[in-house]
C-alpha cells in the first residue's frame, strides 16, 4: 500500500543505560500519514524510544532515520524541525497563560511573528478552543490543557508528531475529542506516533507496536493482529450457574476472565457447535470477535508466563 519511503525507519534499535536494555534491538518502520500505535506496560521502553527519535538521546546502537535523514549524519537540526513532540508530563507551563506558551514555543523555534500567530489561531480553531489567550494554564480543564499543548507541540508545523500518553488521566469525553484531533491530523496528512494504555484507543491506529521488557514483540494494524493472535477461535463464556465448571485447563490455551465471562481459547481448532455440544449446559457460549485488550493479554501477559 505504502511503497514510498518511510517517514521514520528504525534498524536494529538498541539503548542501555549502564548494563541495563531499556531498548533492545528494535526494528519498524512508519509511513506518512499513519497513526502508529506503540503500545506496552510502563517500564516497556516505549519514552526511551521515542526519545531516540526526537533526537534527545542517542541510541546505543543501531540505525534510525527520519524523513531520509540520517541522525548520524550532522543534519539534526533538519531531523528536529520535522518532528514534534508531546512529552509524558512537561507540556505546558502552567504558570503562564495560553498565550505566553504559545510565544514561547515561537521563540524557541524561531518562527517569524507573522508566521506564528497564524498559525496559533490556526490550530486554536482546528482544535475548537473556545476560551482565552490570557487564561492562565493551570485553569484550564485537563482535557483542554492536552488539546493546547497538542497544538504548541505542532506550531513549527511538523510533519510527525510524537505523543506520549497524551490522553494519561484525561475524563472519557475528553479522550474521544482528542482521538477525534489526532483523526483529524491524520487525514491532514501529518504522522503521528503515540503511546497510550488505552485499548480502546489503540484500536484508532493504523499499526501498532507492542513492546514488552524493551523488545518489540509484534507490529501490525489492529485487524492483523487480531487475526494473527486469535484467527476466529475466540469464545465467550457465561456461567449459567455457580456450580458451572470450566473445561479442563489442559485442553485451554488460553482462560481469561472478564467480569463474570471468561475469553476461552481452545487448543485444538473446534467450532462453536462442538464447544456449546460440550459445555452448553453449564455455559452460554458465544463466538467473539478479539478485542485488542485480548491481543495485549495474550502477547504481552500471556508471554510472561
Ligand atoms: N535515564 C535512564 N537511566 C536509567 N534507566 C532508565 C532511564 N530512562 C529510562 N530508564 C529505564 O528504562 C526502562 C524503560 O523506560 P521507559 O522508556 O520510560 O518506559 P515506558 O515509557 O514504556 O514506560 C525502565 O525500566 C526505566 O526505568
Ligand atoms: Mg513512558
Amino acid at each position: 500500500m505504502n511503497s514510498d519511503a518511510p517517514i521514520v525507519d528504525v534498524e536494529n534499535l538498541s539503548v542501555q543505560f549502564g548494563d541495563f536494555y531499556a531498548v533492545r534491538d528494535v526494528s519498524f518502520r512508519v509511513y506518512s500519514g499513519q497513526i502508529f500505535g506503540f503500545l506496552g506496560a510502563n517500564g516497556a521502553g516505549k519514552t526511551t524510544t521515542i526519545r531516540v527519535l526526537c533526537g534527545l538521546i542517542n541510541g546505543t546502537s543501531g540505525r534510525v532515520v527520519i524523513d531520509g535523514i540520517n541522525f548520524t549524519s550532522g543534519r539534526e537540526n533538519e531531523i528536529k524541525s520535522r518532528v514534534g513532540y508531546m512529552s509524558q508530563r512537561f507540556t505546558l507551563y502552567n504558570d503562564l497563560t495560553v498565550g505566553e506558551n504559545f510565544d514561547f514555543a515561537a521563540a524557541l523555534r524561531e518562527i517569524p511573528q507573522s508566521v506564528y500567530i497564524a498559525r496559533r489561531n490556526d490550530l486554536l480553531k482546528f482544535i475548537g478552543f473556545d476560551g482565552k489567550l490570557d487564561t492562565v494554564v493551570k485553569n484550564l480543564p485537563d482535557g483542554t490543557k492536552q488539546q493546547v499543548a497538542l497544538c504548541v507541540s505542532l506550531l513549527h508545523d511538523p510533519k510527525i508528531i510524537f505523543l506520549d500518553e497524551p490522553t494519561a488521566g484525561v475524563a472519557p469525553i475528553a479522550r474521544k475529542q482528542f482521538w477525534e484531533i489526532i483523526r483529524n491530523l491524520s487525514r491532514g496528512g501529518k504522522t503521528v506516533f503515540v503511546t497510550t494504555h488505552y485499548m480502546d484507543e489503540a484500536e484508532n491506529c493504523t499499526r501498532i507496536a507492542l513492546m514488552r521488557s524493551g523488545e518489540l514483540i509484534a507490529v501490525d494494524s489492529p485487524r492483523e493482529l487480531k487475526r494473527k493472535t486469535f484467527g476466529d477461535t475466540l469464545f465467550n463464556f457465561t456461567p449459567r450457574h455457580a456450580k458451572s465448571k470450566l473445561p479442563p485447563s489442559s485442553t485451554m490455551e488460553m482462560c481469561e476472565p472478564y467480569g463474570r465471562h471468561f475469553h476461552i481459547r481452545f487448543n485444538d481448532k473446534i467450532s462453536l457447535i462442538a464447544v456449546r455440544r460440550k459445555y452448553g449446559a453449564d455455559f452460554e457460549i458465544t463466538s467473539i470477535a478479539p478485542s485488542l485488550e485480548d491481543v495485549f493479554i495474550h502477547l504481552v501477559e500471556g508471554a510472561q508466563k
